[in-house]
């Protein structure tokens, strides 16, 4: 049997909503892969019982990273601990938000504070710590250029964040350090945020009709892609979007 290549040997990769679905999954792969992997959550128990799952080279960060204070308080372990970030996922994120006739002041700011507002401030405080290679990889979603999908609120923000990363990738100061920004875009998922959605019928219907592979994905799916925009095998890519949705966001 061939031997198992290690994409990310010896890599520091920090990722933000690690410790459920998505970031998990990525968290772990990348481990598999030869990372030193640092996780953020903001609940402790949640959070300890993913790095016990990841493996030995990981770590966490209990953190809000809707709030700049703990953005920088994981910043400042990162660099206590590791130094630099070779791999920076930009994880954390929520769907959940009222329709359009519901939204009020709140929902708003907790929606844009956390999907755009963390987004934003996790790349910016982590620059100093990127390393010359860096890949950031910005979780976005189909719903982003979906109008007939998802919530204004939700839609918008991962929309903002497929902005943000066109905007980082032409930084020149960054890309002299061939430092990349891309968007992993995933479609409808089973994680624990979408599990109430999946668990109904008719949500479950709905979607696998929407999908044009008739099914939800796995998030071993989009942590195959997320190694793939980490790794090297990606080192011409700056400024894009991966899509892995099943054919939703595309046909
Ligand atoms: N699942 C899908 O179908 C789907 C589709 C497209 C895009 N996405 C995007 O993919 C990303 C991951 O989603 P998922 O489905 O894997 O969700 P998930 O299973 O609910 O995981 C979300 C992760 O983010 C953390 N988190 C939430 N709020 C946070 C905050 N304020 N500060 C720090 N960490 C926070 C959670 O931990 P704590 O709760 O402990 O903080 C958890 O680790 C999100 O950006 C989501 O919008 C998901």
């Amino acid at each position: 049997m061939a031997e198992t290549v290690l994409k990310l040997s010896g890599k520091v990769v920090l990722i933000t909503g690690g410790s459920s679905g998505i970031g998990l999954a990525a968290a772990q792969l990348m481990h598999e892969h030869g990372a030193e992997v640092v996780i953020v959550g903001r609940d402790a128990k949640k959070l300890h019982e993913a790095v016990t799952l990841i493996g030995p080279q990981a770590s966490g960060v209990a953190a809000d990273v809707s709030k700049l204070e703990d953005i920088d308080r994981v910043m400042k372990v990162v660099a206590v601990r590791h130094g630099r970030i070779d791999v920076l996922v930009v994880n954390a994120g929520t769907s959940h938000s009222p329709p359009l006739r519901e939204v009020d002041e709140a929902a708003f700011d907790a929606m844009i504070g956390l999907n755009f507002k963390g987004a934003f401030f996790t790349v910016q405080r982590a620059l100093p710590l990127l390393g010359v290679g860096a890949s950031v990889i910005l979780t976005g979603s189909a719903a982003a250029d979906l109008g007939r999908w998802g919530d204004p609120l939700y839609a918008a923000s991962k929309a903002a964040v497929r902005s943000l990363a066109r905007t980082f990738a032409n930084d020149e100061a960054l890309a002299h350090r061939q430092v990349r920004f891309n968007v992993l875009s995933p479609g409808a998922v089973k994680t624990p945020l979408t599990q109430e959605a999946y668990e109904q019928p008719d949500v479950d219907a709905y979607v696998c009709a929407a999908v044009p592979l008739k099914r939800w994905g796995a998030a071993e799916e989009i942590a195959r892609a997320a190694l793939f925009l980490a790794c090297s095998d990606s080192s011409y890519m700056t400024g894009s979007v991966l899509a892995v949705d099943g054919g939703m966001g595309q046909v």
